[in-house]
């Protein structure tokens, strides 16, 4: 049976820690939570937000008048146990990070450069989280989700979630269709590393670890993170708080005559992914504090809550970060955060 409960407090339920309330709020443990879901009067009768751990999102408003589903579905089952590789299926309400120490400390390749991301794993898809030269669609197999347009639980095979850089349809063309119930991965059991990002290099260097091995990147991977993002139990933050601008190859030429040391990756459609944490440097934002709300010292692409900001401060302290880089650079920048209002 589930319980719909009134004017719930989510300062637990976001990474951002603010002092919101939700008129109504849902709590999904098992599948068959969802049709009973569907066929109750609060359904049809308020907007809905899926939840996880509440760390890519900010609430605008202090009340949330609308209906919280919060997934804790929870389950790790291999699939597939292979000689080379094994195809695991996690549920939606699983802890992503817990996860990939999990399967870190089984010698599975393949996400220990996603060691650290916080979030459940439901949420992974959606943004396609990536970090260190990684990406969830890398080893991605498949997702389970509650089709709310049909009642029906289906599969999406890779290429129908159109993964992209911190995108997929479901931020997109599908935005609301789909519940993520679990997601399966492909993991390998040879060690692949990814060690070619710059800090990655760096670390391995100054430990002089020649040859590593899955552990010793998660590890790594970890004290990166460590030192330059806040941790939200803190901290109030939700990670990167925009996109990286990709930029049109003759676009990027402009700019890079007026600003020689741009900092830059071309991507691989020829583009130019330029790093917004040095635009909001440069824009004169890398720690700089107004009230409660900031950008992080450490790194700029980091919006934070210093404690007891509302929504709105942070919100419009990132326009005002927006504004100057779009005045400054002709770039506008893109929240990464889902904006809730
Ligand atoms: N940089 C600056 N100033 C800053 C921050 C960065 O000049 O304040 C420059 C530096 O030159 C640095 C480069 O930008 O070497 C890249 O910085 P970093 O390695 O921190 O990566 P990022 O591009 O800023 C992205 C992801 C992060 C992810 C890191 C590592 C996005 C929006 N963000 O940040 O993801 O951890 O790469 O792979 O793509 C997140 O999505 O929440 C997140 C934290």
């Amino acid at each position: 049976m589930i319980e719909i409960e009134r004017n719930v407090y989510l300062k637990g339920l976001n990474t951002f820690g603010l002092d919101v309330f939700a008129s109504h709020y849902v709590r999904i443990r098992k599948q068959d939570d969802l049709p009973e879901l569907l066929e109750s009067d609060a359904f049809g009768e308020y907007k809905q937000q899926v939840l996880g751990l509440g760390s890519n999102i900010l609430f605008i408003n202090d009340y949330f008048e609308g209906l919280i589903i919060h997934m804790s579905l929870k389950g790790i089952n291999i699939v597939e146990n292979g000689s080379e590789r094994v195809i695991v299926e996690v549920a939606a309400g699983e802890n992503w990070s817990d996860f990939v120490d999990k399967m870190v400390e089984s010698d599975l390749g393949g996400i220990e450069n996603l060691s650290l991301i916080p979030g459940t794993v439901g949420a992974a898809p959606l943004q396609n989280i990536g970090a260190y030269g990684v990406e969830l669609k890398d080893t991605f197999v498949s997702l389970k989700a509650f089709d709310l347009a049909s009642g029906k639980i289906v599969s999406l095979g890779h290429s129908e979630c159109e993964f992209g850089y911190r995108t997929s349809i479901f931020k997109t063309s599908r935005a609301k269709r789909f519940i993520i119930l679990s997601v399966r991965l492909k993991l390998t059991k040879q060690h692949r590393l990814k060690t070619d990002y710059a800090d990655i290099k760096r670390m391995l260097a100054e430990e002089g670890i020649e040859k590593p091995v899955i552990k010793d990147i998660s590890r790594i991977v970890k004290q990166i993170r460590q030192q330059k993002l806040p941790d939200p139990a803190t901290i109030g933050n939700a990670g990167s708080f925009f996109k990286n601008p990709v930029i049109h190859p003759l676009v990027f030429e402009g700019l890079r005559r007026e600003h020689n040391n741009i900092v830059s990756y071309p991507d691989e459609n020829g583009f130019f992914k330029v790093s917004a944490g040095w635009l909001i440097e440069q824009a004169g934002w890398k720690g700089k504090r107004i009230g409660n709300a900031g950008m992080h010292d450490k790194q700029a692409l980091v919006l934070v809550n210093f404690g007891g900001a509302t929504g709105s401060e942070l919100y419009q302290h990132a326009m005002n970060v927006q504004y100057s880089v779009k005045q400054k650079f002709g770039i506008l920048l893109e929240p990464e955060v889902n904006i809730i209002s």
